[in-house]
């Protein structure tokens, strides 16, 4: 987990690569670094910190060059110290490696290069692969050879880009970590994912793994690993840049959940037409030979993934959503081709959403992604993909990608319900259809009117703060706690309404403040565990539409304008996401860069 970018062409490339890093961000920034090549060796800029610390020490005197590679690093192995943070070199300094992913062999492979001489100078796991392309240099008949040699002694996972002093060339390849590369006439970039170089070019060609290629300023040669020539498609991307910068905003998550009504109406764009669903791919009948039902998912994402269980589960579907990295524990029981998996990823590059994906395919499973990003690695694993179609998410917490993710889920949903032996289709599927255009609407009248700026700053001093909700409502509970956490750093739970009792009420006190959830749906059980709460001291806030019963006995109330339960639940959501954005300014967090945290988590 790590941002990586290289870029080759005429004029400069630091300002490219820098700018690039700055864009790739949101994937880690404990430390960063650049190198590159300017006719008197490689040189090296490294440092901890985030990007905008490296650019302030690249002062005017910084030797320029036209080829160059970057990284900004999530640390994995060794702590984010100048001496862990990559390009690193090998033992002469021929040879300038960047890379994300993981090399599980690195412990034998350094050893043997110990013994041939090499000293290292890093926790890391990356620092054997410039050895080990120096090692190789020496003998092969040239200095592709060599790079190949190399990345097929690597096991485990990566996207590397090697620069080799002396050489107008990127060597690049990937297993396992996503790699792009961007064609801007005459110039050309690698990185891990699209926005870092989207104010060049919007004409990629993905990597798949396997993929090698050796980047000159005359053009790109790719291959496989055994050296034959492959031709991989030019895709064109149609994502505005603006939408990877912040658009005025203070927060990328700021923006990202004031966009949501247009991520919104572009992920349900289409699929419901005169009453029916509509979903590209997946025409009436696909599912008809679907038992059983296993979502697979991380964070945010699972919490999606709930929403779908419990739809599925109301249509008389056998569902049950997973953590995926307890997938392969979990012991699910036989999967078979009656079995579908739904891997739900908003990144598509999750590597415990990946390893359960790719084990339900090996055993034979369906298997299908729900998935924010065409070309991801889920896309391409999995055997279709369903693009929630949110447009480029940058802030770590997930927020316009949830709302797009569990509108997409509902609509598989009643496709599953329609094409699934013995379900049944909720009785106001019609009004349930009918109601989900006005959702885009509906979260613009939430965000226009919403006082969750009063609400976080009544309860920010508080101990811990709980969220509550039943059915539907449980997952948005879960996803509020989550969302809470993780960017104001105080300690959130979500729980089942109904679970409070069961254990955590011996926590309430009138320093918990009680997030409840109402849709409209199993709400009176939910008002009734608020209300045993709140008679313990706590504060109960009720997220409910502005008629709801709870007003009456709530201590405050975010409203949420009346529409269908399964789209209520998402309105509850984005005022939860905004009391958390608000709290964590409070509190002056850096909240789209969370301690600890990355957007996109590459390793199991
Ligand atoms: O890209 P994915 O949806 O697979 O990511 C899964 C989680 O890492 C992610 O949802 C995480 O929980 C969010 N940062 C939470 O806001």
């Amino acid at each position: 987990m790590c941002g990586i970018i290289a870029r080759i062409g005429e004029g400069d490339a630091i300002t490219k690569l820098v700018s690039g890093l700055e864009n790739l961000e949101y994937r880690g920034y404990d430390s960063a670094g650049v190198a590159v090549q300017n006719g008197s060796g490689i040189s090296v800029y490294k440092r901890s910190g985030q990007v905008s610390e490296l650019k302030d020490s690249l002062v005017s005197s910084v030797p320029k060059g036209n080829v160059g590679i970057g990284h900004t690093r999530w640390s994995t192995h060794g702590p984010p110290t100048d001496e862990n943070a990559h390009p690193h070199t090998s033992q002469t300094d021929e040879v300038a490696v960047v890379h994300n992913g993981i090399i599980e062999n690195y412990t034998e492979l350094k050893e043997m290069l110990r013994e041939k001489g090499h000293e290292f100078t890093s926790d890391t796991d990356t620092e054997v692969i410039p050895h080990l392309f120096e090692q190789y240099l020496e003998d092969a008949p040239d200095n592709v050879t060599a790079f190949r040699q190399t990345v097929r002694d690597l096991e485990g996972s990566y996207a590397v880009a090697a620069l080799v002093d002396g050489e107008d060339a990127i060597y690049a390849a990937r297993q396992g970590s996503p790699l792009i590369l961007g064609l801007d006439n005459g110039e050309y970039y690698l990185a891990s994912d699209v926005p870092a170089f989207l104010d060049h070019t919007e004409d990629v060609v993905y990597f798949e793994d396997g993929d090698m290629a050796i980047l000159e300023p005359t053009g790109v040669t790719m291959t496989d690993m055994e050296g034959n020539r492959i031709n991989r498609d030019v895709e064109h991307i149609d994502w505005d840049p603006e939408d990877a910068g912040k658009g005025g905003y203070d927060h990328y998550m700021l923006k990202e959940i004031n966009t949501q009504p247009n991520a919104l109406s572009n992920t349900i764009e289409g699929r419901v037409q005169d009453g029916e669903v509509n979903l590209e791919d997946f025409p009436p009948g696909t599912f008809d030979n679907v038992d059983d039902v296993h979502f697979v998912a991380c964070g945010t994402s699972y919490h999606a993934a709930l929403y779908g269980q419990q739809l599925l589960s109301n249509a008389g579907i056998r569902a049950q959503a997973f953590r995926a990295s307890e997938y392969v524990d979990a012991s699910p029981g036989p999967v078979s081709e009656n079995t579908l998996v739904i891997a739900v990823t908003q990144s598509g590059e999750t590597a415990d959403t990946l390893g359960a994906l790719r084990q339900a395919k090996t055993e034979g499973a369906q298997v299908i992604t729900v998935t924010n990003v065409v070309g991801s690695t889920a896309a391409r694993t999995a055997d279709e993909a369903l693009f929630i179609r949110a447009g480029p998410e940058i802030g770590v917490a997930a927020t316009k990608t949830f709302s797009s993710q569990a509108v997409t889920l509902s609509l598989l949903s009643v496709r599953l319900a329609e094409d699934i032996d013995g379900a049944s289709l909720p009785g106001d599927v019609d009004e349930m259809l009918e109601t989900v255009y006005d959702l885009p609407k509906h979260v613009d009248q939430v965000l226009e009117t919403t006082n969750a700026r009063a609400i976080a700053e009544k309860y920010t001093d508080s101990e811990s703060f709980f969220f509550i909700g039943r059915g539907l409502n449980n997952a948005v509970a879960k996803e509020g706690a989550l969302k809470f956490k993780e960017i104001t750093y105080e300690h959130a739970e979500g729980f089942a309404s109904g679970e409070l009792k069961h254990g955590p009420l011996a926590l309430v006190t009138p320093d918990t403040p009680v997030f409840a959830v109402f849709s409209g749906d199993g709400d009176g059980k939910t008002m009734k565990n608020a209300e045993e709460a709140q008679a313990r001291g706590a504060p109960i806030v009720a997220v409910a539409s502005a008629d709801h019963d709870v007003i009456d006995i709530a201590d405050s109330h975010l409203e949420i304008p009346e529409t269908h339960p399964v789209w209520a639940g998402l309105l509850a959501n984005v005022q939860l996401q905004l009391v958390s954005y608000y709290a964590a300014r409070l509190l002056d967090r850096p909240i789209d860069k969370p301690r600890n945290l990355a957007k996109s988590v590459t390793v199991e």
